[in-house]
């Protein structure tokens, strides 16, 4: 499933290329700290173990292999891949005291990687920033382990309407906090609108079974704001 806007010519790199430097910053800013909530969900729902292995697709600056190496007492292993240089070297500085990280510049739809070779996949706030969905999956399970799960945290379609009343409004803020946090408004316009273009809760389990995964779920956070996908490679 091609992403019509993904595919513009140079724009998701650009909208990277903008915002890399204060991104952790602005991530705060934008969701009051709540990302963090989010990622530490994410990390709950893995129970990762020192001997897991986990690749994590679109790792910007490494926030969840950072809860990830932390859940494991820093034993497990990790792969960050992100297409963007400047987003990875972030990551690098942020996690140098961390071992046992493998950092890749590469897209989701295409990773340079051996087949069956991890027991979890993740990609949080990615696949809706990559070209194609449906390729992105394919590549997702065959690097993972028979056994291996995925799981995808990304906004979603939010099921109250008095909260997606107040989201929609507080959204046509989010360029202007752009602008003042890290002095760009066009990158967080696109943010919005890739939100507001992506597929909602059940469009994704349908994908993910179409890429084969099984037992496929999702879990709504903050009334949907966001959601957690999961499905596994039997
Ligand atoms: C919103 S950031 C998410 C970073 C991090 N995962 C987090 O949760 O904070 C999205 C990341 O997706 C990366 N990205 C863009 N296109 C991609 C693609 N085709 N495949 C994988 N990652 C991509 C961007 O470079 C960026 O680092």
């Amino acid at each position: 499933m091609q992403q019509y806007l993904q595919n513009k010519k140079g724009l998701v790199k650009n909208v990277f290329d903008q915002v890399y430097d204060k991104y952790d910053l602005m991530n705060d800013f934008m969701s009051l700290g709540i990302h963090r909530l989010w990622k530490k969900n994410l990390i709950h729902l893995m129970s990762p173990s020192p001997d897991h292995k986990l690749i994590d697709v679109a790792c910007g600056t490494g926030d969840i292999a950072k809860l990830f190496l932390k859940n494991t007492h820093k034993l497990s292993k990790v792969t960050c891949v992100d297409p963007n240089s400047y987003m990875i070297e972030k990551g690098r500085q942020k996690l140098k005291n961390y071992k046992n990280l493998n950092w890749i510049i590469a897209s989701a739809e295409n990773l340079p990687l051996n087949d069956n070779s991890f027991d979890f996949y993740t990609i949080s706030f990615g696949l809706r920033n990559t070209k194609n969905i449906q390729k992105s999956l394919a590549e997702a399970y065959r690097v993972l382990k028979p056994g291996g799960r995925f799981l995808c945290l990304e906004f979603s379609k939010i099921q109250n309407s008095n909260l997606e009343f107040i989201y929609k409004n507080y959204s046509k803020l989010i360029p202007s906090i752009g602008k003042f946090v890290v002095g760009e408004k066009k990158p967080y316009e696109y943010l919005v609108k890739s939100i507001e273009n992506f597929v909602n809760q059940e469009e994704l389990i349908e994908l993910m079974l179409k890429s084969h995964f099984e037992e496929c779920n999702y879990r709504n956070l903050s009334g949907g704001i966001v959601s957690i996908h999961s499905g596994w490679k039997v």
